[in-house]
């Protein structure tokens, strides 16, 4: 991860957020040509997702979301974290994030001869295999720590870390309205862009035509008071989703076929879309301890990031949970007429749900390559932040920079996305940067170009040239990153 952070900084993909002022844990600011990669990912996403199928509608919901949203789907009472603070450093941090990394770190440790009240073997050795703790209460955390004597990675020259009980800590934003003081004013920041398409299933079923199966589609920003170790922009407290509630008639269609064909997408939508490796991705179910009460059955497409594999994108067969809790809430009905029956159907959900921002590391993480001492970022075309880059041969030759100055002109009109002119340093310096940005070709404008009207074209992944000539540079460019 400290190559990608130093990348990320040094070219201007991430900042840490509020670094003038010292950092904000947990922020940070999308430089150039990160927005311009985050931008091609959600573009890319939408048109995959909803423009390019026949059964799916967008919305835009408001960040800014009534109380009562927020209470019946359950995230006031239930959307917490289990904290716990070592009493010597004051660091704060997720009770389950401490002791997976804890059990990662110590695999063989023999964990027969403890003695346990809460916990039980069969519990513990099952977290030793999978790693994981999810599920597990406040009084399970709490006695595994003390058990197993757990230290604090921050201060660990500090043996036998003191940490206060586990606790409680609700994620989601309160904020208060206007001048109104109390419940009345209360309204909170979204904490996942899904409950926006159950708020509005009603207004989008009598404004479209949809009929089921279809889904709601959504992209935007999500908040959530995250306690984290790092990781870049893998976990923050603002970060964008990629959500979908695809809506079915559960008497008429079999879930288990749409939960495989969204899966399948989803599959090839960061396989091929996105040109990640196979062999980095993994599906994994989430047991009965780990998935939601109202969840029939729920898995992740994992990614191998730099600190191991992680969730990526999550797919979850919901039920009716959603809508019959806004129903009893709001006291609206919300179904949606069978047009052959005419009976009035509370349709079912499936939920693929994704981090834009989980994406974006990912495709970055994957694309990092190391040759020599040439760092290069192999990006699908479609995705990089720039599409190709213009350099006159020398600087101090206006002949060459008014024939370069003419094929930029030219691949600007022609190219969708963003084109570069650089004539700083040497021609080395100039590959070797955007390399590093993952820019798919450089055309060099040379003495030659004034004379045959042709250019060279060097392509980013193999550092091979070509000449090519001016009148079919364009449609070169243009043929490569679609
Ligand atoms: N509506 C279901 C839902 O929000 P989730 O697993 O909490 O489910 C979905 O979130 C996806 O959003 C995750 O798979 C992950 O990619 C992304 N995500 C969740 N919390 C995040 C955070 N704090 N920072 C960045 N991405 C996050």
């Amino acid at each position: 991860m400290e190559k990608l952070n130093a990348l990320f900084k040094r070219r201007g993909f991430v900042y840490s957020g509020s670094e003038l002022y010292g950092g904000l844990a947990n922020t940070y600011d999308y430089g150039p040509v990160g927005t311009e990669l985050l931008r091609n990912i959600k573009n890319l996403w939408w048109k995959h997702f909803v423009q390019k199928r026949d059964d799916m509608v967008g919305l835009d919901a408001s960040l800014i979301s009534h109380h009562k949203i927020w209470e019946a789907s359950g995230h006031t009472s239930s959307f917490a974290d289990a904290l716990v603070d070592c009493k010597a450093c004051k660091s704060r941090i997720r009770a389950d994030h401490l002791i997976e990394d804890f059990i990662s770190l110590n695999k063989d440790l023999d964990i027969a001869h403890r003695e346990y009240h809460i916990l039980t073997q069969g519990k513990v050795a099952s977290a030793f295999q999978t790693e994981k703790v999810e599920g597990w209460d406040l009084s399970e955390l709490s006695e595994f720590i003390e058990v197993f004597g757990v230290p604090c990675q921050k201060c660990k020259e500090n043996p036998g870390t003191e940490w206060t009980a586990v606790r409680k800590f609700n994620q989601l934003f309160p904020i208060q309205l206007g001048i109104v003081e109390g419940e009345q004013g209360l309204a909170y920041l979204r904490g996942e862009t899904a409950q926006g398409m159950f708020v509005d299933f009603d207004n989008i079923v009598n404004s479209t035509r949809v009929r089921l199966p279809f889904g709601i589609a959504q992209v935007g920003k999500s908040f959530r008071n995250e306690i984290t170790l790092g990781n870049s922009v893998f976990r923050t407290i603002e970060f964008e989703q990629g959500e979908i509630e695809y809506f079915f008639n559960h008497q008429k269609s079999n879930w288990e076929e749409i939960f495989e064909s969204w899966k399948k997408y989803m599959w090839e939508f960061v396989t091929y879309q996105l040109g990640v490796k196979s062999e980095n991705l993994r599906w994994r179910e989430h047991g009965d301890d780990e998935r939601s009460f109202y969840s029939t059955r729920t898995e992740d497409m994992e990614y191998s990031f730099p600190f191991g594999f992680k969730e990526l994108w999550g797919i979850a067969y919901r039920t009716d949970y959603d809508l019959s809790q806004h129903e009893k809430h709001s006291g609206k009905e919300l179904t949606i007429i069978d047009p052959e029956t005419n009976e009035k159907i509370k349709p079912h959900v499936i939920e693929p749900a994704v981090g834009i921002n989980r994406l974006f590391l990912m495709v970055l993480a994957d694309a990092y390559h190391e040759d020599g001492e040439r760092v290069v970022l192999k990006l699908e075309p479609r995705l990089a932040p720039y599409k190709v880059a213009v350099f006159p041969l020398l600087k101090n030759k206006p002949e060459l920079i008014e024939k370069a100055r003419q094929v930029y002109t030219l691949l600007k009109e022609t190219v969708d996305g963003i084109v570069i002119w650089d004539d700083r340093g040497n021609i080395g310096k100039r590959y070797l940067a955007q390399d590093e940005i993952g820019t798919p070709f450089c055309v060099t404008v040379d003495f030659s170009s004034l004379e045959d009207n042709t250019v060279t074209v060097r392509d980013r992944d193999t550092a091979q040239q070509q000449r090519i000539s001016i009148d079919g540079l364009a449609n070169h460019i243009v043929s490569s990153i679609r």
